[in-house]
C-alpha cells in the first residue's frame, strides 16, 4: 500500500533533496580543505537512471512534491539536463529546483529551463573579487555574477541568493549584498554557519547569528515581518522598505525550525538521510542493485523517515557532527 514519508513526531516529508555529486569546483573555507576531499568513486555513485528511478518512487509512491538537486556542485554532473527532463516527465510533476554555486550556470541556464527546471538558488557570500577568491580559493566571482543574470534571463525565478557570513571575513557586507540583490531582483537569504564542515572547525563564536545579521540590516533598511505563510521553509523572511522585495535569514542554529521540517535527502551514493544532521543512513542503492522492486524501495524509505529525530541537537552537550560533511550530504 502507498503511504507518505511520515515520522513519529507527525512531520511528513514533501521535499526531496538529491545530491548529484560530492565534488565541487570551489573550495569554500567553511566547507572543505584546499586539497578537496576523498571523492566518491564512479561505481559508488548512482547512475542517472538510478537517480530517476528513486526520485520516481518518491514522487509517485511517497508524496514528494518538490525535488531539489544539490551537490557538491550539481552543475558539474554531465547528466543533469537529462535527469531534470526525466523528473519533469513524472506524474504528478514535482516542482524542480537547483542549489548551485553558479559556475557554469551562464552557459547552462537556457537548457536547464527547457528541460523543466523551475528555479535556482545560488551561493554568493561576497561581492568583492579578492574576498571571493580568498573565501572560495578560486577567482570565479565573474562567473557567478554571469550565472545569476543568465538564470534570471532564462526565467529560473525567483532567483535566490544564499550568503554565509563569517566573522572578520565578510560580516560587514550584509547591507551591500542586500542592495545588490534588490537592484537585480534576486531574493537574498543569509545562512547561519552550521557544524557541517569537513574540517570540523565550526565554532559558535565565529558564527554570525541571525540577531547580528538583522541588526546590521536594520541600520540600513526598514524591515517588517513578511505576512506570507512560512510553512516548512527554513528561511524566516522580512519585507524590505515596505516590500514587495524580501530578505531572509536561515537561522538553523539560533532559531531552529526542525519541528516543521518537511525534508528527506538522497546522497549521491544512494543513501537516504532523514536529516541534515542524521548519524545514520539507509542504503537504497544496495537494495536497488539487488533487484528490489519499487514497493520495497518505498517501504525502506518510509522506515528510514520514521526514525527521524525531533531535532538536530546542536545545543546538546553530546552533539556529534555527522560523519559526512555538507558537500557530501547535499545542503
Ligand atoms: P527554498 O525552497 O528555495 O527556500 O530552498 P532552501 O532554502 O530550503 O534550500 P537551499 O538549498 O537554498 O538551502 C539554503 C540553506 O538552508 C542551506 O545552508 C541548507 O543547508 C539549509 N537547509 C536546507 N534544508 C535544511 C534543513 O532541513 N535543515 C537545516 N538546518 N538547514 C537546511
Ligand atoms: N553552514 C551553513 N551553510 C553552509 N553552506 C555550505 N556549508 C555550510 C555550513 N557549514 C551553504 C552554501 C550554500 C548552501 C547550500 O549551503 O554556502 O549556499
Ligand atoms: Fe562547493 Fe558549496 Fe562547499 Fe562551497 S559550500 S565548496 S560551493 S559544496
Amino acid at each position: 500500500a502507498d503511504g507518505l514519508l511520515a515520522d513519529r513526531y507527525g512531520r511528513v516529508a514533501r521535499d526531496l533533496r538529491v545530491s548529484l555529486t560530492d565534488k565541487c569546483n570551489l573550495r569554500c573555507t567553511y566547507c572543505m580543505p584546499a586539497e578537496g576531499l576523498p571523492w566518491l568513486s564512479g561505481p559508488q555513485l548512482l547512475s542517472d537512471d538510478e537517480i530517476v528511478r528513486l526520485v520516481g518512487v518518491a514522487v509517485t509512491r511517497l508524496g514528494i512534491t518538490e525535488v531539489r538537486f544539490t551537490g557538491g556542485e550539481p552543475l558539474i554532473r554531465p547528466g543533469l539536463p537529462g535527469i531534470v527532463a526525466a523528473v519533469a516527465a513524472l506524474t504528478p510533476r514535482p516542482r524542480i529546483s537547483l542549489t548551485t554555486n553558479g559556475i557554469g550556470l551562464a552557459r547552462m541556464a537556457p537548457a536547464l529551463r527547457a528541460a523543466g527546471l523551475d528555479r535556482v538558488n545560488v551561493s554568493l557570500d561576497t561581492l568583492d573579487r579578492d574576498r571571493f577568491t580568498a573565501l572560495t580559493r578560486r577567482d570565479r566571482l565573474a562567473d557567478v555574477l554571469a550565472g545569476l543574470a543568465a538564470a534570471a534571463d532564462a526565467g529560473l525565478t525567483p532567483v535566490k541568493i544564499n550568503s554565509v557570513l563569517m566573522r572578520g571575513t565578510n560580516d560587514d557586507e550584509a547591507p551591500e549584498l542586500l542592495r545588490f540583490a534588490l537592484a537585480h531582483g534576486y531574493e537574498l537569504r543569509f545562512i547561519e554557519q552550521m557544524p557541517l564542515d569537513a574540517q570540523h572547525g565550526w565554532d559558535r563564536s565565529t558564527m554570525v547569528t541571525a540577531d547580528e545579521i538583522l541588526a546590521s540590516l536594520h541600520a540600513a533598511f526598514a524591515l517588517t515581518p513578511d505576512p506570507s505563510e512560512r510553512g516548512a521553509a527554513p528561511a524566516e523572511t522580512w519585507l524590505v522598505d515596505g516590500g514587495p522585495a524580501r530578505v531572509g535569514v536561515i537561522a538553523s542554529v539560533t532559531r531552529p525550525f526542525c519541528g516543521d521540517c518537511d525534508r528527506t535527502r538522497l546522497t549521491a551514493d544512494g543513501q537516504v538521510r532523514n536529516c541534515l544532521f542524521a548519524t545514520e543512513e539507509s542504503d537504497l542503492r544496495g537494495a536497488l542493485r539487488d533487484g528490489a522492486d519499487d514497493e520495497e524501495l518505498a517501504r525502506r524509505w518510509r522506515a528510514a523517515m520514521w526514525a527521524k529525530r525531533a531535532g538536530h541537537g546542536i545545543d546538546d552537550p553530546t552533539f556529534l557532527q555527522p560523519a559526512r560533511s555538507m558537500s557530501a550530504i547535499g545542503g
